[in-house]
């Protein structure tokens, strides 16, 4: 078996010949590479906005880490400034001219995939460049994740102007969420007719919320997103970061592949999700700064607590951090590929 289909089967629950791996933030600071060319860029934004660039940045990581699939390179907080929410990044991270009353939200569109046509233009140049060697990921923030940025400015602490928001004025967050949700489905469409092979939708926030508000302010959209995105045929993969709590509810939404993180073992998560579920994670990326020995040890627990499920594709539970030594990132990608393998697994 090739590494081409390895991770698009593991998402469909098919039998592989080794556990596919891929890192969240596989391309990004840690790699002297990616450096490069963001110096070239001139900052963050820029690099995003140049396909050519972008393209560059989201195969850098496919040949030296050998991982099975690529990821394009982009932020979630594109579409939101395409919304009309002007974006910067600076030391502090990235701000936003934030919303904070209903005729804020009126006031913003559902932009044309098209104005973002710069991220189209980089998934066709690295559909094209990877020629099928590995599938290439596009992605989205998920509904409730934008609506905190767009509600905070900036990322959230204690996200005090977002739960304002749901408790004092509902109908408000509503719409934002609606307006999110048709601009993420038009733009996942559109990345998956220039060349997309699957999809991820980042829920990096979700964790803030308890059992009753995921149910109110975020689920409904998530099935919206998920229900509108299934007939592309691409796999469909949800990460819910910090999310061990709502674990009981995730288990209905119909993802192809539900992405957790390391807080819980993936056959507990699995026992709450109730079903046999494919599942992506979940190495501490702060794993990845220790000796290689730990990590070797680490992801065989971690592939070890994964052979009852449907599927398992290899992942960190986070990002890669800034401070990842690129060799231990290779020596985690190798280990999983040696530990991951199959005896008398068709081909
Ligand atoms: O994973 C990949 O390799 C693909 C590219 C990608 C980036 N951001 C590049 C990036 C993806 C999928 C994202 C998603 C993203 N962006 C999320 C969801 C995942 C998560 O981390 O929880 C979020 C919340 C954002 C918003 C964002 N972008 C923040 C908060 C920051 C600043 C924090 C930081 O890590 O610096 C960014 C900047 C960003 N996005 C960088 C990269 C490589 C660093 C930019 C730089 O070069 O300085």
């Amino acid at each position: 078996m090739s590494r081409a289909s390895r991770f698009l089967r593991a998402c469909r629950g098919l039998p592989v010949d080794t556990t596919p791996v891929w890192f969240m933030r596989q391309a990004g600071r840690y790699l002297p590479e990616y450096q490069a060319t963001r110096a070239r860029a001139g900052d963050f934004l820029t690099l995003c906005k140049t396909p050519e660039l972008a393209c560059e940045v989201t195969l850098q990581p496919v040949d030296r880490l050998g991982v099975d699939a690529a990821i394009l390179f982009s932020d979630i907080l594109l579409p939101l400034e395409a919304m009309g929410l002007p974006l910067s990044f600076t030391e502090q991270g990235p701000q936003l001219e934030p919303v904070r009353s209903e005729a804020d939200i009126a006031a913003l569109r559902v932009p044309d995939p098209e104005e973002l046509g710069f991220v189209l233009e980089t998934v066709r140049l690295c559909a094209r460049a990877l020629a099928g060697q590995v599938p290439l990921i596009g992605f989205a923030g998920a509904p409730f994740t934008l609506l905190s940025y767009a509600v905070e400015g900036k990322t959230g602490k204690q996200f005090e102007h977002t739960k304002r928001m749901l408790l004092s004025c509902p109908a408000a967050a509503h719409l934002l969420l609606e307006r999110i949700s048709d601009t993420i489905v038009a733009l996942l469409r559109a990345q998956v007719a220039a060349g997309a092979q699957a999809l991820q939708l980042f829920d990096s926030w979700i964790g803030v919320l308890g059992q009753e508000d995921y149910q109110v302010f975020a689920e409904p959209y998530l099935q919206r997103v998920l229900m509108a995105l299934r007939s592309l045929g691409v796999p469909l993969i949800y990460f819910a970061h910090h999310a061990a709590a709502l674990l009981p509810l995730l288990g209905r939404l119909p993802a192809d592949v539900l992405a957790l993180d390391w807080r819980l073992p993936l056959d507990q998560a699995a026992a709450l999700l109730g079903g046999r579920r494919v599942l992506q994670g979940n190495l501490d990326p702060c794993v990845l700064l220790g000796p290689v020995a730990e990590i070797e040890r680490r992801v065989r627990t971690i592939l070890d607590q994964a052979a009852g499920l449907a599927g398992h594709v290899f992942n960190l539970g986070h990002g890669v951090l800034p401070s990842t030594p690129p060799a231990h990132a290779q020596a985690a990608v190798e280990a999983v590929h040696r530990l991951g393998a199959r005896t008398g697994a068709a081909t």
